[in-house]
């Protein structure tokens, strides 16, 4: 049975701007209120300036007013479905908390898993 998040996810991974590291990523984040907002990575020649695809979806939903997130889909060109960077955690844990995670591949293998379960001891504005 197919799984809309990780279609969305695999479908904006084809809008990935990668031209330097050839390496595309898409993510798909859903709400309670079922909505879902997808992003890409998008490089630019200014290596520093890329944004990911996690932070694209997050940035997207949270600027059209949504925060009440569910899930989040992570498609990936690897064998093992490949896990969100560490600023991704991040900003991640910001906006999301201890959100599930799915990591996806081309082959539709995939893992979930829960945020802290990766990013285990987060700094965060408790400790401000
Ligand atoms: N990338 C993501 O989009 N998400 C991650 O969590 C890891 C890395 C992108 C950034 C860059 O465009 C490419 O993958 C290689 O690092």
């Amino acid at each position: 049975m197919s799984d809309p998040l990780i279609e969305a996810a695999l479908a904006a991974r084809e809008h990935a701007h990668a031209p330097f590291s050839r390496f595309k990523v898409g993510a798909a984040i859903a709400t309670e209120s079922g909505l879902i907002f997808t992003g890409c990575n998008i490089e630019n020649a200014t290596f520093g300036l890329t944004i990911c695809a996690e932070r694209v979806a997050v940035f997207k939903a949270v600027s059209e007013g949504s925060r009440d997130f569910l899930r989040i889909a992570i498609a990936t060109d690897c064998e093992t479905p490949a896990p969100p960077c560490g600023a991704c955690r991040q900003i991640l844990w910001e906006f999301c908390g201890d959100i599930e995670l799915v990591l996806v591949n081309l082959q539709g293998r995939f893992e979930t898993a829960c945020l802290r379960d990766i990013f285990p001891r987060p700094f965060d504005a408790s400790l401000l």
